[in-house]
């Protein structure tokens, strides 16, 4: 605890030294997440990261969470040198991806608007007409569809269908799926509610059809967390990432709060539910990071130039 504390003490001083602010997802430890309060950064959704990290006048952005987030921020803020704990925290829908594949599907499909989730490598966004996050993928595609415009959506298959349910728009999909959420359980889950007649689910949709079908209410990780402060009610199921676990019971102490079960659990683990990539993120790595300016997401500026055609297009749909 002696050294853990000397250690925060020393990021701290860092992050005057070298100008820079911290920007964190929800889903990292919490260690982090205080951290990135205590010091002036967020803990956010990948929507409001990507504003955070664009607005904020810090020279360096430490961005903690995985690689997309970090592209996604030095995309949107080419001169700020973006650090990042761990550059190998990917995600599964990134990795399922690839951007040569992603293109020729494109190619087969001119006639279709390409709509990509935020969950993509640089190079994916940049075969994209739109980027969007689970936080405003809804609303943008509602927008797109009401001007007849068909779509091509990639990658994950989970919300690109609860889109699709919502907003009856013609949508071809990329078949990507998250490894956390998509081991949500729907029979498990009604026999949760069966034994918590009374809770609210809150559900992320990023999880399959039968779990999102019994949602109360679905969103990104900071909709979750508006919903369960302002809904009345004393219990909430989560199925999300249990990074968000803590934020919510920092957020609502008097509330109970059950993680949603997954095909993993057993009685030693109640959620067995958290991204092994956001966990890649640790103090250590932070330290180094801001000490050697190690971690440093480099990107072809080109690319990057395309690839934020779409992310601007979705951040000033969302002003
Ligand atoms: P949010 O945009 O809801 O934060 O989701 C990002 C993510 O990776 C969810 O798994
Ligand atoms: Fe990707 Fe899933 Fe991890 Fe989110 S929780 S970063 S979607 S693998």
């Amino acid at each position: 605890a002696e050294r853990k504390r000397a250690l925060i003490a020393h990021i701290e001083s860092l992050l005057v030294r070298e100008n820079a602010v911290l920007v964190a997802h929800y889903y990292v430890d919490a260690e982090l997440q205080e951290l990135a309060e205590a010091t002036g950064g967020c803990v956010a959704d990948s929507l409001e990261m990507a504003r955070f990290g664009r607005d904020h006048a810090a020279q360096t952005l430490v961005v903690a969470g995985v690689r997309f987030m970090g592209e996604t921020a030095k995309i949107l803020s080419p001169s700020k040198r973006v650090l990042m704990p761990d550059l190998d925290a990917t995600c599964s829908l990134d990795l399922g991806c690839p951007a040569d594949a992603f293109s020729a599907f494109c190619d087969q499909h001119p006639d279709r608007t390409v709509v990509v989730y935020a969950n993509t490598s640089a190079a994916v966004k940049a075969r994209a007409d739109w980027t969007v996050t689970s936080a405003i993928g809804l609303d943008i595609v509602a927008h797109l569809h009401a001007r007849g415009q068909k779509i091509l959506w990639a990658p994950d298959r989970h919300l690109g269908a609860y889109i699709q349910r919502e907003t009856g728009a013609d949508m071809l999909m990329w078949q990507g799926s998250c490894l956390v959420h998509d081991e949500f359980k729907g029979v498990e889950l009604e026999l949760l509610r069966q034994e918590h007649p009374d809770a609210k689910v809150l559900v992320h949709p990023e999880s399959p059809p039968s779990v999102v079908a019994q949602a109360d209410v679905v969103g990104s990780t900071s909709q979750l967390l508006k919903a369960a402060q302002e809904l009345d009610a004393s219990c909430f199921i989560v199925a999300t990432d249990m990074g968000l676990l803590y934020k919510l019971r920092q957020a609502a102490p008097a509330k109970t709060f059950l993680a949603a079960p997954t095909a993993g659990d057993s009685a030693s683990c109640k959620s067995c539910a958290h991204c092994p990539w956001m966990a890649m993120n640790g103090l250590e790595g932070l330290a180094v990071a801001l000490e050697h300016g190690s971690g440093e997401i480099v990107l072809d500026e080109a690319l990057a130039a395309r690839a934020r055609v779409p992310i601007a297009r979705m951040l000033d749909f969302a002003a």
